[in-house]
Parts: C-alpha cells; structure tokens; sequence
C-alpha cells in the first residue's frame, strides 16, 4: 500500500491560490454584482484573449455553450449533427435539446477524436453541423474535418469541453469551427468553483444571438426577442476563473511534463500509451492507457492506494438514454473495444514527480502479475 494518490486533488490546487480567491469572493460579495457583473466581463475578455478570438461568450455550463451553439446554427427537428460516441454524453445532450438527432462516427484509434475519414460517408442532406471532440486535451484532426465540412458548406463547432489552451498546428483550439464551446466544471483543467462554461466565436452574429440566448432573450431589458434561457454564469465563478486563468499556461505545462514522464516510464509495457502528436499539443487532461485487463488493473491500482478514472465505460451510442436510436454493439467498434480498455491515470499540476514514479511503477507491477497469472 503505497500513501494514498487520487486522481485528482483540487484542495492542493487551493492551497495555492486561496488568500487571492477569497479576496475576490469578497469583493464581489461587497459590490453585490453577483450575476453578470464587470468581473464577467473581464473573464469574457481575457478568456477570448487567451483562445486568440473576438467573442467569448460566458454561461453556466459546458452543456449550456454547447446547446446555445447548436441554437446559433438554427439545428432544429429533423436535421442531423454527426459527433462521435467516445465522449462525454453532454456533446450529445446539445444536440437531443433541439430535438436534432446525433449521428455517430467512430473515433481514430490513436487520435481517440473524429476519425476524418469516415466523416463525408455520413453527411446527408439534413446535416446540419459537425461536432468534433477534443477529448482528454487532444486536439481533433481539424484540417481534414474542416476540409470536408467546407466542401459541403456545414459549419463545425469544437466541443473544447476538456482542451482549454491545446494546440493544433500552433493554433488554439477554440479558433477552428464557427464556435468553439468549454467547460469550467471544477475538475477541468480551468475549473470554475461551481458550473460554468464559455462559447468562444469569431462571428459577430453568433455572438450576439448565444448573449441574447444566455440571458433570457432579451437584447434590451424585459424586451424578450425568442424563447431562450437563464444560462448567465454567476460572479462568483468568473473570479474564480481570472485569477485560474492566469496560471493555466504553467499549469498546463505541468501536466506536459507529466504526461511525458508517465510515457517514459511505462514505454516497452504491454499498454496502449497516448501518443504524443508532431501537429498538436494536448493539455492532458486526461491521461488514458489502454490495457487487456483494464479492471483487474484498477482494482490492482485501487489496493495499492492509486485512484483512477474510466472516460468513458459506455460509448454514448450504447447508453439507454439513446436506444431509441436502435443501435447495436458492433456499430462503433473503435470506441466500443476502447471504452473496454481505457484506464485514466492521476494527472493534475500538483502531482509530483515520485508520485508519477509510484504510479508507473505499480501499473508495471499489475502488469507483471497479470502476465504471471496468464502463464
Ligand atoms: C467533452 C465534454 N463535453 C461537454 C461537457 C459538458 O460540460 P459541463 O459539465 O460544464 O456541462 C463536458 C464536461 O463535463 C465534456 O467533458
């Protein structure tokens, strides 16, 4: 039994910051501006700032940004909008919300994203966006997806749920589709304390129409132009996140080290790594293994102190909540034999480099014990 590691630890992450939180927290408390405020402001403008474009927009969720998203793009009953099953079921809620149905394409093996190439065999007439995944910090492979998606003149929104700061060709995400959307849930690599999310967006007009949407349709005060939503994001959450925000660049450049370290030490296993793309900088969020006995592993794991994750045990088009959809096992093998096999192992900035050690070390030895128990 080795001292306990978690998979994550957001109490050291406020140990660092906490007398700068409270103040703020504080001063927001003082003001009284508690919805909405200038605070928010100055998250919408440094966050837009940070991603390299003109907009953000800020909201209470990720699952939030995204259905605005998909409002923005008028996605109504009867359209289509192809995303991937290996995610979170949240990509596929935005979708449901407007009563469009979600078509599935499997995920590239290595990339563990939209496998371009089997992106135009599912456009039809009723498409009416595509939704690629940035999962686990990895950047989707955007230049075929958007060479495709503008052959056919359908715009692409990123759910950049799990990717804030990634690279891709030395760009931000966030600056690919028509809109990008993000997550501030407290685990995320920019977690709010509570929920919270963003649309990000070159387009003036999606802009103002996701501002209009978040805020109960109006454009002027009791004037409501559509039916729409209280999607604001609270004060609270944007001072959390300018003070979070400043420290994203060193925190991100953490869990690179770490990521590379865990690679090092685990290569030459019987274990599927990530792999570390030449056109792409992932901000790992998650760093996902892929073994044959992925629950003796874990258990193994768990005795020895080291909590892990499983992102995602059931691809989306598998779960109950979309068998009216009528797929079957078989349907999106990729990520159905991956969401067998995916182990998250601890990842966050305040890990150390011994505990990146232990953990290598204790997957090697499950591995070992594994192979002795197979012979
Ligand atoms: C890939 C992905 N999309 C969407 C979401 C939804 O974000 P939220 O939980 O803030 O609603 C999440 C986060 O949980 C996510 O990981």
């Amino acid at each position: 039994m080795t001292n306990k590691i978690s998979y994550l630890d957001l109490q050291a992450q406020y140990n660092n910051i906490r007398s700068e939180v409270l103040a703020a927290l504080d001063d927001i408390c003082e003001s009284a501006r508690f919805a909405q405020g200038p605070v928010t402001a100055e998250f919408e403008k440094a966050f837009a700032a940070y991603c390299g474009v003109k907009h953000c927009v800020s909201v209470n969720s990720g699952t939030s940004a995204l259905h605005l998203a998909m409002r923005c793009l008028d996605v109504s009953p009867g359209d289509e909008v192809i995303t991937v099953p290996m995610t979170f079921i949240a990509t596929t809620w935005a979708i449901s919300y407007t009563g469009a149905r979600p078509v599935f394409i499997d995920i590239d093996p290595d990339r563990r994203t939209m496998d371009p190439t089997k992106l135009e065999a599912a456009i039809s007439r009723r498409t009416k966006a595509i939704l690629p995944v940035h999962l686990y910090g990895q950047p989707a492979d955007m230049e075929p997806i958007l060479r495709i998606a503008d052959r056919h003149g359908i715009p692409v929104v990123e759910d950049a749920a799990q990717a804030h700061g990634a690279l891709y060709q030395e760009r931000r995400v966030g600056q690919f589709g028509a809109m990008a959307c993000f997550s501030f849930y407290p685990g995320k690599n920019l977690g709010a304390y509570g929920e919270g999310g963003a649309l990000v967006t070159n387009n003036d007009e999606y802009a103002a129409r996701a501002r209009t949407l978040r805020d109960h349709g109006q454009s002027q005060r009791y004037y409501h132009d559509e039916i729409a939503y209280n999607y604001r994001m609270d004060s609270f959450q944007a001072a959390v996140l300018n003070i979070k925000l400043a420290r994203l660049e060193d925190w991100n450049a953490a869990r690179s080290r770490q990521a590379r370290g865990y690679s090092e030490l685990l290569s030459g296993l019987p274990v599927k790594l990530p792999t570390h793309y030449r056109d792409s900088e992932s901000v790992w969020h998650c760093y996902v293994i892929e073994c044959d006995q992925r629950d003796e592993m874990r258990s193994h794991l768990m005795e020895m102190g080291i909590e892990t994750g499983i992102h995602y045990p059931i691809p989306v088009h598998l779960q109950r909540a979309y068998a009216s959809l009528g797929h079957r096992p078989g349907d999106f093998p990729i990520s159905e034999e991956f969401s067998h096999r995916c182990l998250s192992l601890p990842i966050y900035p305040e890990l150390t480099e011994e505990q990146i050690r232990i953990v290598a070390q204790v997957v090697e030895g499950a591995v070992v014990r594994q192979s002795v128990s197979s012979n």
